[in-house]
């Protein structure tokens, strides 16, 4: 099987085998197809190992400097896709090396020096997850920043809210709009707390046990821009927290979208009617004319459950790994390189949907000024009457059963109630004109009585606006320190 002929892929290991691998074997074990995208990172942090070799006397000047002008050519080939693989380049790492040492002749026997392909793949796997994290954190921003802006110009249009998808309450659109930005700031604290973990410089940990050469891991590690260097070789070696972190994150992120994802299904269905898709983010039926379809919803919805499969699988594939390197954990790569790729199409996909669809402010009233989802409004009154809030969840609840045997509107009933006789009600904030409690049924009128910290009122909602744009420009902030130059 194996042709341990003349021309056989020459391994890095050929010193120790007499035959070289089978086709097979490089067939599965390859990683060079996916990996080639680690390659600037790699080259960065081949460079900086290359200096600091020379800076311990390691390297001659002259040899650095081969070294470097080979890293740097290696580099524009792989990634301007003027490099030609060979057989033998299992993965990115491999292929470097080789292409370094054809370049830099003699010198370039000596890149390894110090190191291991699980020191080198762990530090330009940080790097790369490290910008990703970065980049990602970015576009969660801009949304909720679109997000933001939809809810300022929502004004004060509201709809039913609601609970076990009943209608329960009616609160502001900015209100409901502002939730989902709120659960994003989340994704992006997430992203930023899983960064520190992220950055951590693993070069100079060798294959498990460090090296007896006279390495620099601090020095190199604040050249990368890491924030940290590891304790442990073995730890860092074979530590894909940093993934299956990112990925958690990338998932919670991904059941955000599609929760958002799913109410715009059902808000663009006749049978709401709250929300009509732009042209340019709906799609056509194949057989039937009249359909506009919510595609980039659904699959939205759909991609999280790919996004979960592959925190999923990562989680699987560490469990049962003794420490330290085991080649299992080359299977973390394909699975970050695809969440990154799905959430970053995603945001965009999504946030256009979002930014064009026309809200049909109209309809969404109509749902909400359904009279019944006033009774906890009106319990409220009696209760600011001093009726305890059971008496009147149960003296409201029997008006509700009058309205709903339908000879009566629930307001016709609230008119006749003795319970109410009399009552009046404030307008709007504490202190404000008192009205007769009939103007509760006036349209948006609950909202403007609801003033509790946090709550879907008008006053509190203008609040929290306000405060979601001071998070934004926060966060915008920490990310921005993170990532500028000082933070690499
Ligand atoms: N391509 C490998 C990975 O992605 C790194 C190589 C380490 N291989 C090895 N046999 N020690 O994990």
């Amino acid at each position: 099987m194996s042709d341990g002929s003349e021309d056989a892929a020459q391994t890095l290991w050929h010193g120790r085998f007499e035959d070289g691998p089978d086709e097979a074997l490089l067939a599965f074990t390859e990683s060079l197809s996916f990996d080639i995208r680690l390659a600037a990172c790699d080259v960065r942090a081949s460079k900086v190992h290359v200096r600091g070799l020379a800076r311990v006397g390691l390297l001659t000047d002259d040899e650095r400097d081969a070294i470097l002008d080979a890293l740097t050519t290696t580099g524009e080939e792989l990634t301007g896709g003027g490099f030609a693989a060979e057989p033998s380049d299992e993965d990115v790492h491999t292929a470097i090396e080789r292409r370094v040492t054809e370049l830099a002749g003699p010198a370039g026997g000596k890149l390894h020096t110090g190191r291991s392909r699980n020191d080198q793949i762990a530090t330009a796997f940080r790097l790369w997850v490290r910008d990703a994290v970065d980049h990602l954190a970015g576009r969660i921003l801009d949304l909720q920043a679109m997000l933001l802006d939809r809810a300022r110009q929502a004004g004060d249009a509201y709809l039913p809210g609601y609970t076990h998808l009943q209608r329960a309450q009616p609160v502001p659109l900015a209100h409901h709009l502002a939730a989902h930005a709120w659960a994003f700031g989340r994704d992006v604290d997430r992203l930023l707390d899983a960064r520190r973990r992220i950055d951590v410089s693993p070069l100079g940990a060798g294959a498990l046990a460090g090296s007896s050469l006279p390495l620099d891991p601090a020095g190199n590690g604040a050249e990368l821009g890491f924030g940290a260097v590891f304790e442990n070789s073995l730890d860092v070696t074979s530590d894909r927290d940093f993934v299956a972190e990112t990925l958690f994150a990338l998932s919670l992120l991904g059941v955000h979208l599609s929760r958002m994802g799913e109410e715009v299904v059902l808000w663009s269905s006749s049978e709401f009617g709250f929300l009509t898709l732009d042209d340019t983010f709906a799609t056509g039926s194949s057989m039937m004319p009249q359909k506009k379809n919510p595609d980039v919803a659904e699959l939205t919805r759909g991609k999280s459950g790919r996004l979960i499969g592959h925190l999923t699988g990562l989680l699987t594939t560490l469990k049962g790994l003794p420490l330290a390197y085991n080649r299992d954990l080359q299977e973390d790569k394909e699975a970050l390189f695809d969440a990154v790729d799905q959430v970053d199409l995603a945001l965009s996909a999504f946030g256009g949907m979002v930014a064009t669809a026309t809200f049909e402010i109209d309809a969404m009233a109509a749902a909400a000024d359904d009279q019944t989802a006033l009774a906890t409004d009106l319990a409220e009154s009696l209760v600011e009457s001093g009726m305890p809030f059971r008496e009147a969840h149960a003296v409201v609840g029997a008006l509700v059963r009058q309205a709903l045997a339908g000879t009566v509107t629930l307001a016709e009933a609230v008119a006749a109630s003795p319970d109410f006789a009399g009552l009046t009600i404030r307008a709007g904030a504490a202190g404000g004109a008192e009205l007769g409690v009939a103007s509760l049924f006036e349209p948006g009128a609950a909202l403007a009585r609801r003033n509790s910290p946090g709550g879907a009122g008008t006053a509190p909602v203008a609040a929290q606006l306000d405060r979601l744009a001071d998070r934004i420009a926060a966060d915008r902030a920490r990310l921005a320190e993170a990532s500028g130059p000082a933070g690499g």
